[in-house]
């Protein structure tokens, strides 16, 4: 394994805050050499001097790209914190079904949904109900700052161990194909959903559009400054009715003004304020 110096460290650190947002702790130190072994291997990186000399001719950009994505921690699978999906099943779905009646449209946003798994789960509920849905027009996007696990998720080509994760095994048959390279997800499906390459940290796909948001397991690596520009970008996604949800463990509390916790359902969080009453959009488009 390739032994990087404090500049090295330092540059990676640096160049993973600027393009993600993410910050290398210490504690997440020791995963760097062994994470990168592979592209180093690859590039025939053998040394701090030779990574440091890759880094100035990397004139497109795509050894950097390469490292990046290798950095990003992509662990998801199929319907992640069951209890969770639960709650949306039964609870939040039939309260935005109410609100938005008239509408009988949909808009649902999977925020650092690395390979697909999370997107998918949530479509998967709404095929499951098609009686409910009738007539409505269900939207899931679902964005990723790494190319690679959108490249995947657009893929949509799933691991035995992967489907395993998490479906049961008529959902296994009833979504997806067995392939020989693996469990492909079944048009009907596929079609639900739309993923594409987005920094969160950058911008909104459709402003003020989304009714549910999930940001799981995202936050978690930024530093609070990183948090609270996270925070105003959920906050310009969403409108008065719109509901997020984080990771287990993960709160808005003390770090932003443009979310609060939802009085009736714990764990989900809403705008604190709607842009009549004075979103600051302004703030939020000027950082
Ligand atoms: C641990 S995975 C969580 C996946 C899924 N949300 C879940 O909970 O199962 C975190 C994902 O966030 C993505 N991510 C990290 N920083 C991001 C950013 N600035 N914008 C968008 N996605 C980001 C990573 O690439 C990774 O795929």
């Amino acid at each position: 394994m390739t032994q990087l110096d404090e500049l090295s460290f330092g540059l990676i650190s640096s160049l993973l805050q600027a393009r993600t947002g993410q910050e290398l702790t210490e504690t997440r130190r020791w995963r760097v050499g062994t994470v990168l072994s592979p592209l180093f291997r690859d590039y025939g990186i053998t040394t701090s001097s030779q990574f440091l000399a890759k880094i100035t001719e990397d004139e497109k950009g795509s050894f950097v790209a390469e490292m990046i994505d290798a950095l990003l921690n992509n662990e998801t699978y199929f319907f992640r914190d069951p209890a969770v999906f639960n709650t949306i099943r039964e609870q939040v779905l039939p309260q935005l079904a109410a609100k938005l009646a008239n509408r009988k449209q949909l808009r649902i946003w999977s925020v650092g949904c690395s390979t697909g798994q999370e997107a998918l789960s949530l479509a998967m509920m709404f095929a499951e109900a098609p009686s409910t849905w009738d007539g409505w027009t269900i939207e899931v996007v679902g964005t990723d700052v790494s190319a690679k696990a959108i490249a995947a998720a657009r893929r949509g080509v799933y691991s035995h161990f992967e489907v395993q994760r998490g479906l049961a095994i008529g959902q296994m048959l009833r979504f997806f194909d067995e392939t020989p390279t693996g469990w492909r997800v079944k048009p009907e499906l596929a079609r639900m959903v739309e993923f594409s390459e987005e920094n969160l940290l950058d911008k909104v796909p459709k402003p003020g559009s989304f009714d549910l948001i999930l940001c799981r397991n995202v936050l978690l690596y930024f530093d609070l400054a990183t948090r609270t520009r996270a925070f105003q970008r959920l906050g310009e996604a969403m409108h008065s009715n719109s509901l997020l949800l984080l990771g287990g463990g993960e709160t808005v509390v003390g770090q932003t003004g443009y979310v609060k916790p939802d009085d009736s359902l714990p764990s989900f969080f809403k705008l604190a304020k709607s842009a009549s009453d004075g979103h600051d959009f302004q703030l939020a488009a000027s950082s």
